[in-house]
């Protein structure tokens, strides 16, 4: 906990940074990033004016899903440094008053966990394959789940038994009505809070407990229905009994510690359920990174979110852009647009998960040569899926270095694109720049309280004031008049005093 706080539900409001910790900032050169490059860089994240950073896994794994494949939950992987390097890290973090939110990893582990090689030992009925999902030997696996990579989700072990793993054959399912692991990731919890983490974001929060008799969905192509409809692998009711455990050992700990889920319910009120008083803190909104760029869409996804958190009195949560979705400048076309979408998110009631890069205005990477890749989705999918690389390529600190100094070798694990206007370094102190924008909006952010109300607006135009700032976004094909007050920040230029197509204006 950072020491000058006092503690106060900082999360409610806060900017939550995400880092993608392979790609932000590589400390020993060998290409890939680190906990020591990251320390580094902790200032750079101060004048940006983040609350709280959340790291993605930096466990030991063997890199199967970029370290969401588990096999040490309390250890660092020699990839990213050790756990000396973790505690200076989030030392020199509190120190600039950044608060440390870690990955945790409970619906699958790797199968290099000793657990699953003592399952594959032990052979079938064993308590150890209690631990996970296994059914016993047939020619036809269990049943027709498919893995959201692609393909089954089922693979059979050299004794024939199937055992369940929703992602990568890899990434074996936990059986959570198995008292061990219950009691194992409570004192997971309990190890990186005894070290001083300020929270946990929860992977994939809605998957850990299945239907019972695991009865099958009845269709192909699963992945298309997740989040929209119910489907026996998620969203099961038994999640919230976990989340309560939970949320008493946050709460045993002094200094206002946080759970973010990341869980897809097929409904906002679904959703609601994780972060009721006794459960989670937060739950990522993934309607609003889905929504298109339309003022209708945008401000019904908004209304719903913001009544559903507010029905269990949780704040909202806002992203544009995560570590599995394409950049939202590609997503949107354009990079205004993604700046008045920027300035739009900024301005909601709740809290705001920003992804490393977007404030540098960054696109999805869509050409990277095919043998660079490997998100096992491109792999899965037979390569015609090309996955989650392209949002994942290495940042450009400085325009004017090897790597745009991303390592010291000019080494980077994915090649980045010609990204020297967009370093880090021909940026700052460009008003007109994508950093000073966000930079500006972070700061002026803080001033901002209470919920928002809608004005009347034009066809397409979103017109909202909460306490501090009128936010006036323009999402229709010819310029507006905007409304009286000062400009306090704008996402391009207002010619003539009028905001132009997809053009956002803060104004008090
Ligand atoms: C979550 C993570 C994603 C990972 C998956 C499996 O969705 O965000 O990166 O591949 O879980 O752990």
């Amino acid at each position: 906990m950072p020491s000058s706080d006092v503690p106060s539900n900082w999360w409610r409001t806060a900017v939550i940074y995400e880092i993608y910790v392979r790609s932000f900032a590589d400390g020993n050169g060998d290409g890939e990033g680190d906990l020591i490059g990251l320390r580094e860089r902790l200032p750079y994240l101060r004048d940006l004016g983040v609350d709280a950073i959340w790291l993605t896994p930096f466990y030991r794994s063997p890199m199967v899903d970029g370290g969401y494949d588990v096999a040490d939950y309390r250890d660092v992987d020699p990839l990213f440094g050790s756990l000396a390097d973790f505690d200076a890290m989030l030392a020199a973090a509190h120190a600039l008053d950044i608060r440390v939110i870690v990955d945790i990893v409970p619906n699958h582990t790797s199968s290099q966990h000793p657990w699953f090689a003592s399952a594959l030992a032990a052979g079938p009925g064993s308590l150890e394959r209690d631990r996970y999902i296994f059914r016993p030997s047939s020619e036809e696996p269990p049943n027709d789940w498919e893995s959201i990579f692609g393909g089954r989700a089922w693979t059979r072990t050299a004794d024939g038994e199937w055992y369940l793993h929703l992602f990568d054959p890899g990434q074996p399912d936990l059986n959570w009505d198995n008292a061990d692991v219950r009691a194992e990731f409570e004192s997971v919890l309990r190890f990186w809070l005894d070290r001083g983490v300020d929270g946990f974001r929860i992977d994939v929060a809605h998957g850990m407990v299945k239907a019972a008799g695991l009865p099958s969905v009845g269709h192909p192509q699963q992945i298309g229905l997740l989040g929209r409809e119910p489907l026996p692998y998620f969203d099961q009711d038994g999640v919230h009994e976990i989340y309560r455990a939970w949320r008493k050992i946050l709460d045993s700990y002094p200094g206002d510690r946080m759970a973010v889920a990341e869980a897809w319910a097929s409904t906002p009120l679904r959703l609601a359920r994780y972060v009721a008083p006794d459960e989670l803190h937060q739950a990522f909104n993934f309607d609003f990174l889905a929504a298109p760029w339309s003022a209708a869409q945008l401000r019904a996804t908004i209304d719903a979110c913001v009544e559903a958190a507010d029905s269990v009195g949780a704040p909202t949560t806002w992203v544009l852009s995560n570590h599995d979705k394409a950049r939202h400048v590609t997503r949107f076309g354009s990079p205004g647009i993604a700046r008045a979408a920027a300035l739009l998110m900024l301005a909601l009631p709740g809290a705001a998960y920003l992804y490393q890069g977007e404030e540098l205005g960054l696109p999805e990477v869509l050409d990277l040569p095919d043998d660079a890749r490997q998100d096992p989705v491109w792999h899965r999918s037979g390569g015609t899926d090309p996955g989650r690389d392209g949002c994942r390529v290495p940042l450009p600190w400085d325009a004017s270095l090897p790597a745009y100094g991303f390592s010291t070798t000019g080494r980077s694990w994915l090649p980045q694109p010609d990204w020297a206007s967009l370093a880090a370094s021909a940026q700052q102190g460009v008003p007109s720049s994508f950093l000073e924008l966000y930079r500006t909006a972070l700061r002026l952010r803080r001033t901002f309280t209470g919920p928002l109300t809608w004005h009347d607006s034009p066809a397409d135009v979103l017109d909202f004031s909460r306490g501090g700032v009128r936010c006036v976004v323009n999402l229709s094909g010819a310029a507006v008049t905007v409304p009286a007050g000062s400009v306090v920040l704008s996402s391009g230029d207002l010619p003539d005093g009028a905001l132009p197509p997809d053009t956002a204006v803060w104004l008090r």
